[in-house]
């Protein structure tokens, strides 16, 4: 098998061609699912594996080894992944000696039971296991038991450098922490994935100046928590890391995900404030809206608390668009809890939510301590509510933009017409416009012109 010598080539798809020139490789298809984290993942995965030897595809019935990266944050998320395995079963049957992998949370929750749950599967293997991969498939061409689950505390795959095949050459994902401590009651992450850790800020710093090279134009710093980065015992906390990359060029937008209420602090309000090519666009989940309901989800503030992070970020970065995670009938949620996290959602006015059902996980506090017992039908109304609400308050918040002119990275071309593209905002809105002679990758000046409660709709201002 030929060595691919990754400093020798300049980009993810000159690694690519050179994995796939290479003759009889076997071929690796990957296929994700869930957050952007899983997505960052995936790339490391076929860095991995290209390492290895493999070449990779475009589809997975050219593969001969199928990887599907998993989440389990929610029941409908594991639903989608084992119905997605059923249709693709045929495939093994064609192809004699196929190899299929679960990899990720939901590998890491169900372990070894996945192997006799779901017979079509050969290799188990968890978010902290990927440089194993190549033995583990190596194991199960053995006809062997291919399982990996174990946990670290360490490790960061902080030397590996992503393959980013599925891009659009603009903007990439770098990630900066792992895991997560927080224990939120409802919430499975911190078994899937681990105790936190960061990564060196060198070898981030590092990785992002190669995507600078590679011509991208924008990155968005990963973690279950941003605001937990912290690297050799305080010397460099997330503020000061997100100064070194917004100082790298001020060229590359840069971009972070997720915020923690409780820690997110002023410096790195102020750092924001005083860099332009720090995007004003901040996630915050809040998950519900009363202090009754935010102790017993165990998130470790008030809804005072919140309430003062969203006035602090409003003082020092008053353009900021903010957007939040909510939940729907968590245990014990009562009608006045529900009715108080509309009543937070309209005095924030976010400009985008990600509204989600409770979904019981098993093993988290709340499925060992706290019934499940609102019922089907209210979650449902409640949730319907919110995305109402939440509907209203995306258009007013477009609304505000018509007229004004902003600044948009160029990421690909409108799925409605050839003759539009889309890009965002630094507020991170998607804005929609004819294309004259622009192009992907550039930045453009449009001026708002009409909405909906997505999308916001413009056209191209000449440079001047
Ligand atoms: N049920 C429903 N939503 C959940 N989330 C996390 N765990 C659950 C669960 N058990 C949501 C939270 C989190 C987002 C990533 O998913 O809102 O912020
Ligand atoms: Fe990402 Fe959480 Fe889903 Fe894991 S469980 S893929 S960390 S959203």
């Amino acid at each position: 098998m030929q060595n691919i010598s990754f400093t020798k080539y300049k980009t993810s798809q000159e690694i690519i061609k050179a994995a796939n020139s290479r003759p009889d490789a076997p071929k690796l298809f990957v296929e994700t699912y869930g957050c952007q984290m899983n997505v960052a993942d995936s790339e490391l995965i076929m860095s991995v594996m290209i390492d290895a030897g493999f070449a990779v595809c475009d589809r997975p019935e050219d593969a001969d080894v199928l990887f599907i990266n998993t989440c389990a944050v929610r029941d409908n998320a594991e639903q989608r992944i084992r119905n997605r395995l059923q249709a693709l079963a045929h495939l093994k049957k064609k192809k004699s000696g196929m190899l299929f992998g679960l990899l990720g949370c939901m590998a890491e929750r169900i372990k070894e039971q996945l192997l006799e749950q779901e017979q079509i599967v050969d290799i188990i293997a968890g978010p902290d296991s990927y440089r194993t991969l190549p033995a583990l498939v190596a194991k199960a061409k053995e006809g062997e038991s291919a399982v990996n689950v174990l946990l670290s505390r360490e490790e960061t795959y902080a030397d590996i450098s992503p393959v980013r095949k599925d891009t659009n050459g603009v903007s990439a994902f770098v990630s900066i922490t792992r895991g997560c401590d927080n224990m939120c009651a409802f919430c499975v992450v911190p078994f899937t994935r681990g105790r936190e850790r960061s990564r060196s800020p060198q070898t981030i710093l590092d990785e992002i100046r190669q995507i600078l090279a590679e011509g991208y134009k924008e990155v968005t710093l990963l973690g279950q928590n941003v605001d937990k980065y912290n690297w050799n015992n305080e010397e460099v906390k997330f503020a000061q890391l997100l100064k070194m990359v917004a100082e790298l060029d001020p060229q590359l937008r840069v971009r972070f995900a997720t915020s923690y209420p409780q820690d997110f602090t002023d410096e790195v309000l102020q750092i924001m404030a005083n860099h332009p090519n720090i995007c004003k666009y901040i996630h915050l989940p809040v998950q519900a809206g009363s202090t009754r309901m935010l102790e017993t989800m165990r998130r470790g503030y008030t809804r005072e608390w919140y309430l003062n992070r969203i006035e602090a970020i409003r003082k020092f970065v008053p353009d900021c668009a903010i957007s939040t995670d909510i939940i729907a009938g968590h245990p014990t949620e009562t009608e006045q809890d529900h009715f108080e996290t509309l009543s937070l959602m309209q005095s924030v006015g976010y400009d985008y939510a990600y509204m989600f059902k409770y979904s019981e996980r098993p093993g988290t506090y709340a499925a060992r301590n706290l019934p499940d017992e609102v019922s089907e039908e209210d979650k449902s109304r409640r949730l319907d509510e919110i995305i109402a609400l939440q509907s209203k308050l995306s258009h007013e918040s477009n609304k505000k933009d018509v007229g004004k002119t902003f600044e948009i990275l160029i990421e690909g071309e409108s799925k409605k017409s050839k003759h539009k593209l889309f890009g965002r905002n630094s507020q991170n809105k998607v804005v929609v416009f004819e294309r004259k002679d622009t192009k992907i990758g550039e930045y453009a000046h449009v001026k708002i012109t009409g909405c909906t409660s997505a999308t916001l709709m413009g056209e191209l201002i000449e440079p001047n």
